[in-house]
């Protein structure tokens, strides 16, 4: 039989804090995107991947920015809310080669404080940004974050938003399908 992904075995969707999870197959994915592309990754409200990591090193170079303190006994934990990017600690700033958004919220307004918190904590050059929000949103996730639609669209059983995959660098991976999401177009 399959093995369960042991995040998505623990951790059990919480509706207050609008958690939805990635399918075990998308966080697969995105890991290992994330370990080709990254070396010190901030994993902005997307849990699921950080705690799926297997490059022991990138995850102890990482960190998990979110809200819900469950997360806080990980080393890597820093308590993060989207509406005060200005508390991220200084020592994180220019910091991280990479970083990985979800917010609970799909609003401009919500985009905007997370751009903030990604630049503030990016390096100054060749920071690079891969994100999940749904298609209309293309105009100004461009415009905030520099960052494309790509055709790999993320499965998260529980919502009912279809979300495609964005990122501000070139990735082969990014260009397939998901063969989760074969003919949503
Ligand atoms: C839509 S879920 C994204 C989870 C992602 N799909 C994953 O599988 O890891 C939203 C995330 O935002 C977090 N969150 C909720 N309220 C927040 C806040 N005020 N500031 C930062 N993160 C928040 C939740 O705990 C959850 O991890």
């Amino acid at each position: 039989m399959d093995s369960l992904n042991p995040f998505l075995a623990k951790h059990k969707e919480k509706s207050d804090f609008n958690q939805y999870w990635y399918s075990k197959a998308t966080i697969n994915f995105m890991a290992s995107e994330c370990e080709q592309f990254g070396q010190k990754i901030a994993f902005l409200s997307t849990p699921s991947i950080y705690f799926s990591l297997k490059n022991k090193e990138i995850k102890a170079a990482s960190r998990v920015f979110d809200f819900d303190t469950k997360f806080n006994k990980d080393p890597g934990f820093v308590f993060y809310d989207f509406n005060k990017p200005e508390d991220i600690p200084a020592d994180l700033h220019n910091y991280f080669d990479m970083v990985v958004i979800d917010p609970p919220f799909i609003t401009r307004e919500v985009w905007e404080k997370y751009a903030t918190a990604a630049k503030l904590i990016l390096i100054k050059e060749g920071g690079k940004i891969l994100l999940s929000t749904i298609d209309e949103n293309e105009g100004f996730i461009d415009e905030l974050l520099g960052a494309k639609r790509r055709a790999f669209r993320p499965s998260i059983p529980n919502l009912v938003y279809q979300y495609s995959l964005y990122s501000n660098y070139e990735s082969e991976g990014l260009l397939a399908k998901n063969p989760e999401i074969p003919d949503f177009d």
